[in-house]
């Protein structure tokens, strides 16, 4: 979590850190701060506890000249977030300032090393401790502050993207990046820090990613210099951004939330587009390709995810079973690295991430790597930490998701596993083409059957109205339906602070039917198909207790509207494919209970949109 941005060029680097920071603010906004040197030379820190917007208020009439600079948004993990531990944080003699995202480990012991000698520290960050260190080995090993970056880096177990600006060298930024990320790019004369392209899209289209343990030394009218922090020479990779600004902007939205979701009808068929040709019957999944005799021969595919991503991958697992006969188990990343699991080298393992960069998730993936398993990335952000950790991959073509609840990079990645599951079980022979050729027909509908559920939006924000004082829901699906029971009680409760549970339609009867009361909204999907019987006997249980039954339903359906209390009528697809088309309703449910209860939608309390901390 955290943004951090720099800037040194021949422009005014505030306003290019102030703007780069909102665009930033997804991954943390407890607190936000800058560090600029002066056109008269003076180094002038700002920082604020709050938003970006907050920082603005309190440096409204304070000097923010200088073509130098560097800015932080913060989500906090050491010390609470206050003035005092916003970033940057000084050096002990205050010549030296830095930013950080990340985790250094082992803080704690670098510290009392330093206090022993005379070190006095004014935050409880981790990240001070780091520039203390830098400066100390500066002066007492008489090093220029390059090698004492790198000689302090070396010490660090931890993850780090950091960026430090020396007072007395207005021409020179020292950025240095190990397991969380950063991007730089290269302008005409000028150069542009962050940890993603977001912040630079919009001044030049030219990047460069910066690998684990790389250094990047950045001087005014200079070319870009990196070296390892071993101090071997490496030359810099540029790429070219593929990103436009326009979709990094709310584009007339209330929210990034609300636009995303609108999105979904393009994202889905972008992650669809130049893969799926129906009239052919082509499926083109290329990440697939290059390891294809290993997926047939897969015994077991090991899906590793958090959160949406993780829904994501339990909608994986019934596909994969289902058309590809290959047992598949979900797991918790956070969970899976810590419990020394039996992972054999012939295994799959698919990693899921929107971001490319959720700490436990790229965890992860470098021991199922270790152990010698085939990992295949499922990554929304181009080049990111993940893509870059896996053999292989298919990307989902969501576009930037920018919102903290993830929305379109969820249909998006339940796009690429639905294609990729197809893919395998044609390969494998283990779908008829029949039945192969009508799901891929089917698939190029969604986009038009997402449309049509968007429709819909007034009428959901009806019921929202109805049930936004509610202080608990209940989820319910089966098959199919239940991982989007959970991904509909996860948006809730993240985004407008209800407590919500999703829950496979059966197993309510083995606990949460306790909580059954009037004032319980029970939200459910009973759409045709195998199941359908079933989870109307579940919703008569509910409704013999006096629970409020919401209901999405197959457009036309009769039976459950002659006992809900309301239903939403969704177009018809194929059992397998519907998470697709029923989760839309659930998020624009939550989008509109959290803007009615006066929640901050896009950023919700605590939350951050990478988590890059364990
Ligand atoms: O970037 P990732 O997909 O790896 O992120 C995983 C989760 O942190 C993420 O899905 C989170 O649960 C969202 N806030 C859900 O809306």
């Amino acid at each position: 979590m955290c943004g951090i941005v720099g800037y040194i060029g021949n422009r005014q680097a505030f306003p290019i850190l102030v703007k780069g920071l909102q665009r930033l603010e997804y991954r943390g906004y407890d607190s936000a701060g800058v560090a600029m040197i002066s056109d008269k030379g003076n180094l002038n820190v700002y920082k604020k506890k709050g938003k970006v917007s907050d920082l603005l208020d309190f440096s409204k009439d304070k000097d923010k000249s200088g073509t130098i600079g560097i800015g932080h948004t913060r989500w906090a993990t050491h010390g609470e977030p206050n003035d005092v531990n916003s970033h940057p944080h000084y050096s002990q003699t205050k010549d030296l300032v830095m930013i950080h995202n990340g985790i250094i480990e082992n803080y704690a012991s670098l510290k009392e090393g330093l206090e022993k000698r005379g070190h006095t520290f004014l935050s409880q960050t981790d990240t001070e401790v780091l520039i203390h260190l830098i400066e100390d080995i500066r002066k007492h090993e008489d090093i220029k502050l390059g090698y004492a970056l790198m000689a302090a880096l070396k010490q660090v177990i931890g993850a780090y993207a950091i960026v430090v600006l020396d007072k007395n060298d207005p021409d020179t930024l020292f950025a240095a990046k190990k397991g969380s990320p950063m991007v730089i790019g290269v302008g005409n004369n000028e150069f542009f820090i962050a940890s993603d392209a977001s912040p630079i899209v919009e001044y030049t289209k030219n990047v460069v990613y910066i690998e684990d343990e790389h250094v990047a030394i950045i001087r005014r009218g200079e070319e870009l210099k990196i070296r390892t922090i071993r101090d071997k020479e490496i030359t810099p990779y540029v790429q070219e951004l593929e990103m436009e600004l326009e979709a990094i902007e709310k584009g007339g939205y209330d929210h990034f939330m609300l636009k995303e979701i609108y999105e979904q009808p393009r994202s889905i068929f972008d992650s669809m587009r130049g893969r799926l040709n129906s009239e052919t019957g082509h499926l083109k999944m290329g990440g697939i390709e290059e390891h294809e005799t290993k997926f047939i021969n897969a015994k077991r595919i090991l899906v590793i995810a958090c959160g949406t991503s993780w829904h994501a991958g339990m909608v994986a697992e019934y596909l994969f079973e289902e058309y590809a006969r290959i047992p598949v188990e979900v797991e918790y990343a956070s969970e899976f690295r810590y419990r020394n699991p039996i992972i054999y080298s012939d295994d799959i393992v698919i990693a899921i991430s929107q971001s490319g960069e959720t700490a436990d998730t790229l965890a992860a993936i470098e021991l199922a790597k270790a152990k010698g398993a085939t990992i295949f990335g499922v990554c929304n952000v181009v080049g990111s930490s993940i893509a870059r950790a896996t053999h292989a991959g298919s990307y989902t073509h969501a576009g930037p998701e920018i919102g903290v609840a993830s929305t379109k990079a969820f249909t998006a990645q339940v796009t690429v596993l639905t294609l990729m599951a197809l893919h395998v079980a044609k390969a494998k022979g283990t779908i008829a083409e029949s039945r192969y050729r009508q799901l891929l027909y089917e698939m190029e509908t969604i986009p038009a059957k997402v449309e049509e559920v968007l429709k819909l939006n007034d009428s959901i924000k009806k019921i929202a109205a109805k049930y936004k004082d509610s202080s608990n829901a209940l989820y319910l699906g089966r098959g199919y339906s239940f991982p989007v029971a959970l991904e509909g009680a996860l948006k809730l409760k993240e985004i407008s602070y209800i407590h919500a549970e999703g829950y496979p339609a059966a197993e309510m009867k083995h606990g949460p039917i306790a909580l059954i009361d009037e004032a319980m909204p029970v939200f459910v999907i009973a759409t045709k198909g195998a199941n359908y019987e079933k989870v109307v006997s579940n919703i008569q249980e509910v409704k013999a207790r006096k629970g409020q039954i919401i209901a999405v339903v197959t457009a036309g359906d009769k039976d459950v509207k002659g006992m809900a209390d309301h239903v939403i009528e969704i177009p018809e697809t194929d059992e397998s494919l519907v998470p697709l088309v029923s989760v839309i309703p659930w998020q624009l449910l939550s989008y509109h209970i959290a803007v009615m209860r006066g929640c901050n939608v896009d950023q919700p309390r605590n939350l951050a949109k990478s988590v890059t901390v364990e």
